[in-house]
């Protein structure tokens, strides 16, 4: 049975978090000197001398909305990375606990580990990149703490089964923390509805893909209200700056915008997929739920030179598992995709 007061570590349920002046003072006061910030200004065309909403609550109350869930099931982040470096910190005793990934997937899952100093347990994806029951079963042992399921998964595109995932939150006594960074390129359901079904479950999403912010580093976890305390408390007090605060208000008012791009995108990526089907190196091209495609080539190093070389940049996964020959290419505008194209006939015609 899960718990989470099991699962905490225990300094974290020690831990008397940072008050800060914003939150322990939240009226309509009409002179702030409790913070020490610089009362005169800032040298721009507008201020941002005031220290930010630390619980970011215009945003999180339109999210809780549009996700049918609490505003205090919902955590804003400095990026999802962020997000996914407080899992470690909130549950993962240094040189005692270990998490378990499914590679090849996520980069950071395995960085964060290695940065905490937690140990990473591998049980890699089947080799039609589906989840493999039976090595994650081996895999976990009494200190494992955290499941990282990336769906759709990052490099290969594609989505995980979602009757597994349900298995696997059942079965599991840790977290469970299902990244759905690519889902809005998906047709898959959102695991967001399951937080108040799973105690164990977090679910990553951003703003980086879909709704095109990266630059502004927002991401966001969903879970169950408890978890997302924790979350709050270990977290550092401004984690999002006044600019991503109101540009993520202002894109939250724009939805139907992001809507269109995401049609875009997915129209964009299966044209791009019909004709890499084409060319004489492409080996085959792996099905996306993402707004990227992994295409196995004949020979990845020397493609991935050729178009550096016609200042294209594209993710070689050559030497990742299960991606030998691998490129993984995001889906650029159309005028974008074409130039990728014409670069990759080039590169046939040598
Ligand atoms: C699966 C996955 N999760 C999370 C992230 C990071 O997202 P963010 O920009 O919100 O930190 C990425 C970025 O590429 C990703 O591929």
């Amino acid at each position: 049975m899960f718990d989470l007061e099991k699962i905490v570590r225990q300094n974290i349920k020690r831990l008397t978090p940072y008050s800060s002046a914003r939150s322990e003072y939240s009226g309509a006061a009409q002179i702030f000197l409790d913070a020490n910030e610089n009362s005169f200004g800032s040298p721009l065309e507008r201020d941002y001398n005031r220290y930010p909403d630390p619980l970011q609550t215009e945003i999180k109350k339109i999210i809780a909305a549009r996700q049918s869930v609490s505003t205090n099931e919902i955590f804003v982040g400095n990026g999802s990375d962020e997000a996914i470096d407080l899992l470690f910190r909130i549950f993962c005793e240094p040189k005692r606990d270990n998490v378990l990934i499914c590679p090849p997937t996520y980069g950071m899952y395995a960085v964060s580990a290695e940065i905490n100093d937690v140990e990473i347990k591998r049980a890699r994806l089947t080799d039609d990149f589906r989840l493999d029951f039976a090595a994650i079963k081996k895999a976990i042992d009494a200190n494992t703490k955290l499941i990282f399921i990336c769906s759709p998964n990052n490099p290969t595109g594609n989505s995980l089964d979602r009757f597994q995932i349900l298995e696997l939150l059942k079965e599991f006594d840790g977290i469970v923390a299902v990244d759905e960074a690519y889902i809005h390129f998906s047709n898959e359901k959102s695991f967001v509805s399951e937080i108040n079904n799973h105690p164990n479950l977090i679910v990553l999403q951003t703003f980086s893909k879909a709704w095109g912010m990266a630059g502004l580093r927002v991401g966001l976890a969903f879970a169950d209200r408890e978890t997302i305390e924790l979350f709050n408390r270990v977290k550092p007090p401004y984690n999002l700056s006044q600019i991503a605060q109101e540009a993520v208000l202002r894109a939250l008012g724009n939805q139907a915008a992001v809507e269109e791009t995401i049609d875009e995108i997915i129209k964009e990526r299966e044209k791009l997929i019909e004709k890499l089907k084409d060319l004489s190196f492409v080996e085959k091209i792996y099905p996306s739920d993402a707004n990227f495609v992994l295409v196995k080539t004949t020979n990845a190093d020397a493609i991935y030179k050729f178009l550096v070389g016609e200042k294209i940049v594209v993710r070689n996964r050559n030497n990742v598992e299960l991606c030998a020959g691998c490129l993984r290419v995001t889906v650029g505008t159309p005028p974008e995709n074409e130039r990728f194209f014409q670069s990759l006939k080039n590169y046939e015609k040598q």
